[in-house]
């Protein structure tokens, strides 16, 4: 797979070139938009990091300190992050989610002044103590993300339908146009991120996880039920086979897309969100994959008390 190394490699000279020669107009260009749609966009910022870093080191086996220094800001290096082992087939689609997520951070850098990329753990502990929480259960093994394909797109279907989520959530509440354009753009490619991990699944849906005697249907519906847990805001997250009357027109089980009854993408709140990915129910109290909490207004305001 060494052909990848050179047009990333050609393309991320690109992505520094750019911006090393627009940082300066860039930064603090946030003039004539609401403090609101800054804050509501830049909140995404601590997803978009989660996932560039998730998805580069998997593929590549480095980060953004190495291919876009940059776009970090300045923040600490994740903690725990490595290369995974993946075929070739699924490897090519996890680089290009990582070039994805560089532009989309480097999009709403260019628009928002932006912050640092916060602490991140994205350890085989993170993702081992969310599977024996969604399974209610000590896992017979330790599960970790990194060691083969179904193990990495089943820890993939925990990031970018967060994401999504979150976008749809921050749709009615902003007001420029500039914010609802970015929004939409990140929104698009979230959701296609989401079906194609979801996708990849639904075809091995059925089959064993090894070493455990749980289904890939039985992951995806532990992993939603425990984000519609922490959440704590009904349910907005569908696993990949449900009861027929929660899949599409409440009479079919294949659940390909989360949706509602009117097939509709879910919305949750950057507090909704923070729940979930601080692994702890409160948007108050840091852990998981933010050990000391994400970065921002929104996500500070909560870390002040
Ligand atoms: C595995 O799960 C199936 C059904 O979920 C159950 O019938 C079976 O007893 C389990 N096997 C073991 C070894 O736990
Ligand atoms: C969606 O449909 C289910 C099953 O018909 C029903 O129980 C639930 O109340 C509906 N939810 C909403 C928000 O209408
Ligand atoms: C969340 O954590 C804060 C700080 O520890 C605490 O004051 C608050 O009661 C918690 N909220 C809930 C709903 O548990």
């Amino acid at each position: 797979m060494m052909a990848f190394s050179t047009p990333a490699a050609v393309l991320i000279t690109v992505v520094l070139l750019f911006r090393g020669g627009s940082s300066t107009p860039e930064s603090g260009n946030s003039n004539g938009l609401p403090k609101s749609d800054v804050d509501l966009l830049e909140f995404p910022l601590n997803l978009e990091y989660l996932e560039a870093e998730f998805f580069s080191w998997a593929a590549l086996g480095r980060g953004l300190d190495s291919l876009a220094p940059n776009l970090a800001m300045g923040g600490p290096s994740p903690i725990g992050v490595q290369k995974a082992n993946l075929s070739p087939e699924i490897r090519d689609i996890i680089i290009q989610f990582a070039l994805q997520e560089f532009g989309h951070l480097r999009a709403i850098q260019r628009t928002f002044p932006g912050f640092p990329r916060p602490l991140m753990d994205l350890s085989k502990t993170s993702f081992a103590s969310i599977m024996n929480n969604a399974f209610g259960e000590a896992l017979v093994s330790e599960f970790d993300p990194y060691a083969n394909d179904i193990n990495y797109l089943i820890a993939s279907y925990v990031l970018p339908y967060v994401g999504l989520t979150g976008y749809v959530g921050a749709t009615p509440k902003l007001h420029s146009p500039i914010a609802k354009m970015l929004v939409g753009g990140l929104l698009g490619m979230e959701s296609g991120q989401d079906a194609v991990v979801r996708t990849l699944l639904y075809q091995r849906v059925f089959m064993k996880v090894w070493p455990y005697n749980y289904t890939v249907a039985e992951f995806t519906d532990k992993i939603s039920n425990l984000r519609n847990n922490l959440g704590m805001n009904g349910v907005k997250d569908e696993g990949l086979i449900v009861t027929p009357e929660q899949g599409a027109e409440g009479i079919i089980s294949g659940n390909i897309l989360a949706g509602n009854n009117d097939s509709l993408s879910y919305p949750r709140t950057p507090e909704e969100i923070l729940r979930i990915v601080y692994g702890t129910g409160n948007e108050s109290v840091p852990g998981l994959f933010y050990p000391k909490g994400a970065n921002g207004e929104i996500a500070k305001s909560y870390l002040s008390h």
